[in-house]
């Protein structure tokens, strides 16, 4: 089992399978992208198959989701998708992503045993998306998430950054346009994980600001808070429901006290959390040699050592030098 010194157990395994992206969403990346990672320091399929396996077989993992970067850029995902839900015991498949290609790998993934994606989309504007993401793509966002949802990959999940002067106006038709398609629209206050490190607290749009939008227009009553387990989303029902929002207060109200989770990115490092300082180097150890045991054994170390939480509001916090895109959201 992969547990910490807080008793918390990382059932949850976030694997990143490329810090490459085909937006430059604002609160992540400068316009003119990244150094990517050059492709000899990438794990290969076969290696993040074996990391998996390893995690699932071994340590108890019980649910991975493939991010980035963007996933869907990765030219093996079907066939690592494959080869997860094939692990024993089963564990839950699933993808976060921009959406652009879904359209295209939506039904080859569900056939491969993918279970469900959650999408990012933080705006229907198509020139306030260009605005943000840089890219003219909403469309392909929107068609991406419908092709997930006739694929059976549901509950389709939406999540939307919102920026002050940029999308907040976006709230309200997001949800409206979420809950005429049946897809769980979830707000996430924006962290400081951006590669240009610009963020500022005074700028967040917060938790009860979101919810404080959302309420002009719609009645919201709080989804039955004894179930959220380690859900980074508290929920409310909209309208009496049994259609819900949800709001993941990463900053101003953080759940770290439950959290179940543990990264693998796309350079073979694990990370016991967003805002880790250390990485454990599993590449290293696996092409140097090591056997499943003493993966095994590094990776429960690198898990023992997490620390209590993201320390947001420390006056020593500091921002982790790996941006969010090649961490995995
Ligand atoms: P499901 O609800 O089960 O689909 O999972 P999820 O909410 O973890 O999925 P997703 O990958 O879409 O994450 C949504 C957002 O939650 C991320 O973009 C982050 O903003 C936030 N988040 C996820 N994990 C963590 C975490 O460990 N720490 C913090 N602070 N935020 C997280
Ligand atoms: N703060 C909060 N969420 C972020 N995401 C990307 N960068 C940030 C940030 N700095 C979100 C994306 C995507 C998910 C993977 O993480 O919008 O939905
Ligand atoms: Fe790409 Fe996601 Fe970053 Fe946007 S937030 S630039 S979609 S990695």
């Amino acid at each position: 089992m992969l547990v910490d010194s807080f008793g918390r157990v990382a059932t949850d395994l976030r694997v990143s399978l490329t810090d490459r992206c085909n937006l430059r969403c604002s609160y992540c990346m400068p316009p003119e992208g990244l150094s990517w990672l050059p492709k000899p320091e990438l794990l290969t399929a076969e290696e993040i198959i074996r990391l998996v396996r390893i995690g699932v077989e071994r340590l108890g993992v019980r649910e991975v989701r493939y991010t980035g970067g963007e996933p869907l850029l990765r030219r093996e995902l079907v066939e690592i998708v494959a080869a997860t839900a094939a692990l024993r015991p089963r564990p839950q498949v699933q993808l976060t992503t921009n959406g652009i290609g879904l359209a295209r790998l939506a039904a080859p993934l569900a056939a491969a045993g993918l279970d469900r994606v959650n999408v990012s989309l933080d705006t229907l504007d198509p020139e306030v998306f260009v605005r943000l993401a840089r890219r003219d793509r909403l469309n392909d966002v929107l068609d991406g998430m419908a092709a997930a949802a006739a694929a059976g990959l549901t509950p389709v999940k939406v999540n939307a950054v919102l920026m002050r002067g940029v999308n907040e106006r976006e709230a309200v038709p997001l949800l409206r346009y979420c809950l005429d398609k049946g897809y769980e629209l979830r707000f996430i206050e924006q962290m400081p994980l951006d590669a240009q490190h610009g963020w500022r607290r005074e700028e967040m749009v917060t938790a009860d600001e979101i919810l404080g939008l959302l309420k002009d227009a719609f009645d919201l009553v709080e989804d039955d808070p004894g179930d959220r387990g380690s859900a980074p989303a508290e929920l409310f029902l909209v309208e009496g429901g049994p259609r819900r929002v949800g709001v993941i207060g990463s900053v101003t109200r953080p759940f770290c006290g439950s959290c179940d989770r543990v990264r693998l990115t796309a350079d073979g490092q694990v990370r016991n959390c967003l805002f880790a300082r250390e990485e454990s180097d599993l590449r290293a150890a696996l092409r140097s040699g090591a056997t499943d045991d003493e993966l095994a054994a590094r990776w429960v170390a690198a898990v023992a050592g997490k620390r209590a939480g993201h320390g947001i509001d420390d006056p020593s916090f500091l921002q982790p030098a790996r941006p969010m895109s090649a961490i995995g959201g």
